[in-house]
């Protein structure tokens, strides 16, 4: 069974993978980051707390994302595994997800790097509320300060493969395939 989190900075490629790797191999994509916006297009009293902060580009605070995220972790479709995009985001997140899987534990967390410039020119070229150049910038501000500690939180876990995430679509698609379902035997 698969358990797996893809981490890396905004426009890194997450969303983008993690759909087309949870089709081809019958996943559950949990991405925060989705779950969030169709909370807030639905105008819930959770998607209205997180708004203020998804549109200055900061974190919306653990317990909210928490509360999204817990009965899909829980849920059977979770069974045949599941690869978390977006999640988690801090070490406390990563230390809620621990209390939450228990034995079970994340198997793998595969690392996307993409230098910034290349994040802002993928970000300005998509055009989501959160992709005006200032958003961005607080985003990448935040990533660095609050997700990048869990890259060393991971690796010294003996849990963390990084891939680049430069190049076409395809490329980093048979990267991240190979990191999780590599010739070790993957999960
Ligand atoms: P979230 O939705 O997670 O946004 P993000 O991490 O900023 O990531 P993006 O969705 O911008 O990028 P991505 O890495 O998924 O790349 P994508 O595939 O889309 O979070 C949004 C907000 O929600 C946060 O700011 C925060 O407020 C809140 N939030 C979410 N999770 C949270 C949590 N756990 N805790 C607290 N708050 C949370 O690709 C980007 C673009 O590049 C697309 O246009 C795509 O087509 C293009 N692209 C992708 N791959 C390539 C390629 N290889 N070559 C060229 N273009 C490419």
């Amino acid at each position: 069974m698969v358990r797996a989190v893809l981490l890396g900075p905004p426009g890194s490629g997450k969303g983008t993978q993690a759909a087309r790797v949870c089709k081809a191999r019958g996943l559950l994509h949990l991405s925060t980051g989705d779950l969030l916006r169709a909370a807030v297009k639905d105008q819930t009293a959770l998607g209205l707390k997180a708004k203020g902060f998804m549109d200055r580009g900061e974190l919306v605070p653990d317990e909210l994302v928490f509360a999204l995220l817990r009965e899909r972790l829980r849920s059977p479709a979770s069974g045949a595994g599941f690869l978390l995009d977006g999640f988690p985001r801090n070490v406390s997140q990563a230390g809620t997800l621990d209390a939450e899987l228990g034995a079970r534990g994340i198997a793998r967390v595969v690392h996307l790097k993409l230098d910034d410039e290349e994040i802002v020119r993928r970000l300005l070229g998509r055009g989501r509320p959160d992709d005006t150049e200032p958003v961005i910038r607080n985003r990448l501000k935040v990533y660095r300060a609050e997700t990048s500690p869990l890259i060393a939180f991971y690796d010294r876990r003996g849990l963390l493969v990084t891939i680049e995430a430069s190049g076409s679509v395809d490329e980093v698609a048979q990267r991240l395939d190979a990191a999780l379902f590599g010739r070790q035997g993957g999960l």
